[in-house]
């Protein structure tokens, strides 16, 4: 495995491996990996010929009140991982290449990125687009992987794929959790054990929410509400919102019909967290 720094190298080594007729999987994240991204990199490794993983905390998907400064960075333990992971190669560009001062150009999806977590973090998709354009015009992968875990951004990133004609898949995958319940995100490690143990309503709020619609309840005010009286069993957590929408566009449901995203953030203490369900009728409905 290799670690490049450089987008000049990144750009020259995937251009040489395509023009040898090699398919290139890519894996973007911004470190400090857990089980959820490995997940993502193991079918990554296995789908293609070589694989890269991007480790960048991007600072323009961040709010000026934001984590950027504290989000946990660890690349040699990172660099473990993915080698042992059978990665080829991390791509990690520094931040003043990445952005120079000069720099001016943004990627926005209009609607999508003002929806569900838009609404707390104005600039956050935006700012997501942005990178993740970039690193697909650096890396230029035949596939990329990114995980269900943050359903809006993958709704936004193949929106944003297919409207500008991009010719990268984008595969998603399942959301990894704990045995407890909890989704792991790199976010966890600011949780002391209280908060940890609180956290953990969020995915009971989700299940108890599904099983109702698994009763048949299929409005959504009401799933809404268990939801809702759920994490307020939690002092130390805050609902940011809770909401279901139409998976394809974000919009929101009154009534579930076929298919549907239930989305949750909260916030314990300045600790923002994020997790959703997917439900779906039976057929036979
Ligand atoms: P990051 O939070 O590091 O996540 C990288 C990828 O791992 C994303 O596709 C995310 O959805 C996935 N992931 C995180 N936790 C997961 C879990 N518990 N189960 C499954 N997949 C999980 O998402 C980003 O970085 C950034 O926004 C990025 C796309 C890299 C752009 O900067």
């Amino acid at each position: 495995m290799k670690i490049i720094k450089s987008i000049h190298r990144m750009k020259a080594v995937s251009r040489e491996k395509k023009r040898q007729g090699r398919s290139l999987g890519f894996v973007p994240t911004m470190g400090y990996l857990h089980e959820g991204h490995l997940s993502l990199v193991r079918a990554c490794v296995k789908a293609s010929d070589v694989s890269v993983v991007s480790i960048f905390v991007n600072p323009t998907q961040f709010g000026p009140n934001e984590d950027f400064k504290e989000y946990p960075r660890d690349m040699l333990k990172d660099a473990v991982l993915l080698e042992k992971a059978g990665v080829d190669y991390i791509f990690a560009p520094q931040p003043e290449e990445m952005y120079p001062p000069a720099y001016k150009t943004y990627v926005e999806v209009h609607d999508l990125q003002n929806r569900l977590c838009g609404k707390s973090r104005p600039a956050h998709f935006r700012g997501v687009c942005t990178i993740v354009l970039k690193l697909f015009n650096i890396v230029d992968p035949d596939i990329a992987f990114f995980g269900q875990k943050d359903a809006q951004q993958t709704i936004i990133l193949k929106r944003m794929a297919q409207d500008l004609n991009l010719d990268v898949k984008i595969r998603v995958l399942p959301i990894i959790r704990d045995k407890d319940g909890l989704a792991l995100s790199s976010r966890n490690t600011y949780l002391d054990q209280n908060q940890r143990q609180a956290a953990l309503v969020i995915s009971r709020s989700l299940e108890k929410a599904k099983e109702m619609f698994g009763c048949g309840l299929r409005n959504s005010e009401q799933l809404l509400n268990i939801i809702r009286k759920e994490i307020e069993t939690e002092p130390l957590v805050k609902l940011d919102y809770a909401e279901i929408v139409d998976p394809r566009n974000l919009e929101p449901l009154s009534q579930i019909k076929r298919e549907a995203l239930i989305a949750v953030a909260v916030f314990i203490n300045r600790i923002r967290l994020i997790d959703n369900i997917f439900v779906k009728t039976e057929e036979k409905e």
